[in-house]
């Protein structure tokens, strides 16, 4: 399997004017996604660490002016129309697109730098880190409240998941993405795109906060405290481990109600009581108390009647009124958010459980090829072909 992935790694390889990265998948998915690379580099890690390397240089080149990073970079050019993309989508930019993605790419530099201990790389990237944190937690949460908004269900990586479905307007009961499609991009064309420097214009639109997102920042932002330590900017060190203290703080005050962390929206954090995966996203970054974990865990992750069906994990429960077993993001399982499970539940030692997701995972992929996501019933493979999210495993 190892080997398998290492060549899945390398077949979809691209090198343009000089820059390494990695596409999700040829057919599908030709173009650099930034959580994507973030992945490819913490997977490279393991077998080529200069590619990790450069997999990370090559997402951080056209980083905005304020610090975002795009969630995609066409190096081809000509990206934004092109055919045999289904996100056929004007960004209001050429070379990439103008909306960001999860923000694991601390991560990712933290577990390059772990595996060689390369403080060069680590203060090459520093700065890039720096100001795309510091971006999210300002331009980002511009009422001060600390919680990190995102303005498009794009921005989550979860483009369908029904998470967004009250926000975007829309009942529970499309499998088929194309309403939910249609107004994302209705979304990315009204909004603030073509003034996106200036962060005021953001404020009116698709205002959700984001339970996995905000996890993933809280994860990061330790992380980027851990840098900082590392390079002697303590100081700077302890200002991420504040920000990464309110944030979680700011989660557990709005977000948290009857032992899970809900979505919220809207200028009064009104709660999105709808459970995904997402439900598990805070064990990645501790935010749940041991017994809440353990609770958590039993009466959802475990229950036949929600996550644990044949194959696991499932993005979408059997209890929820959008559950579709093969459709996108509402029910299938995804490689990278077993992954996040997998770690969160090893954060708090349920190491069980955590190996059954690490082996249910081994047994979708070596069956079904490294498909984008599996039907949870069957196991089957769905969606694009050659996809690099199946290559996770290694890392579990
Ligand atoms: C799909 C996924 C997104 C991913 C992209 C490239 O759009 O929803 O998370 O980054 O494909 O793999």
């Amino acid at each position: 399997m190892k080997d398998k992935a290492y060549k899945l790694l390398l077949s979809n390889r691209r090198v343009t004017d000089g820059h390494q990265y990695t596409v999700p998948s040829p057919e599908r998915y030709p173009y650099q996604w930034l959580w994507d690379s973030c992945f490819h580099a913490i997977v490279l890690s393991h077998f080529e660490i200069e590619a990790a390397k450069e997999e990370l240089r090559s997402l951080v080149f056209y980083q905005f002016g304020n610090g975002l990073i795009p969630h995609i970079i066409y190096w081809e050019g000509d990206g934004p129309l092109r055919e045999n993309l289904r996100v056929r989508v004007d960004w209001g930019k050429d070379e990439t697109s103008t909306i960001t993605q999860p923000p694991i790419i601390a991560e990712a530099v933290w577990r390059v730098f772990q595996k060689d201990g390369d403080a060069d790389f680590l203060s090459e990237m520093y700065p890039h880190l720096h100001s795309f944190y510091h971006y999210l937690l300002t331009e980002r949460d511009p009422r001060g409240n600390n919680l990190v908004s995102i303005i498009n269900p794009y921005e989550s990586g979860e483009d369908n998941s029904p998470r967004f479905d009250a926000p975007l307007g829309l009942g529970t009961s499309q499998p088929v993405d194309e309403e939910n499609y249609k107004r994302r991009n209705e979304l990315i064309e009204k909004s603030y795109l073509k003034y996106l420097e200036e962060a005021s214009v953001m404020k009116p639109w698709f205002w959700v906060k984001d339970v996995p997102f905000n996890s993933y920042v809280v994860r990061n932002l330790e992380i980027l405290s851990l840098i900082a330590r590392e390079l002697g900017k303590s100081g700077e060190s302890k200002k991420w481990t504040g920000s990464a203290k309110k944030v979680g703080e700011a989660m557990r005050e709005r977000m948290f109600e009857n032992g899970i962390f809900w979505n919220t929206y809207d200028e009064d954090y009104k709660k999105i009581y709808v459970k995904t995966w997402g439900i598990f996203a805070p064990l990645y970054a501790n935010l749940y108390t041991p017994e809440e974990a353990k609770e958590l865990v039993k009466a959802h992750l475990l229950s036949t009647e929600e996550f644990y069906t044949e194959h696991i994990v499932p993005t979408v429960p059997r209890s929820e009124p959008s559950y579709h077993p093969s459709g996108y993001w509402r029910g299938p399982v995804w490689i990278a958010t077993n992954w996040f499970i997998y770690h969160g539940l090893m954060n708090y030692g349920f190491k069980k459980e955590a190996e059954v997701i690490r082996e249910s995972s081994k047994k979708l992929v070596e069956k079904g090829g490294f498909r984008e996501y599996f039907n949870p019933e069957t196991g089957k493979g769905l969606g694009a072909h050659n996809f690099t999210w199946g290559t996770l495993i290694v890392d579990m």
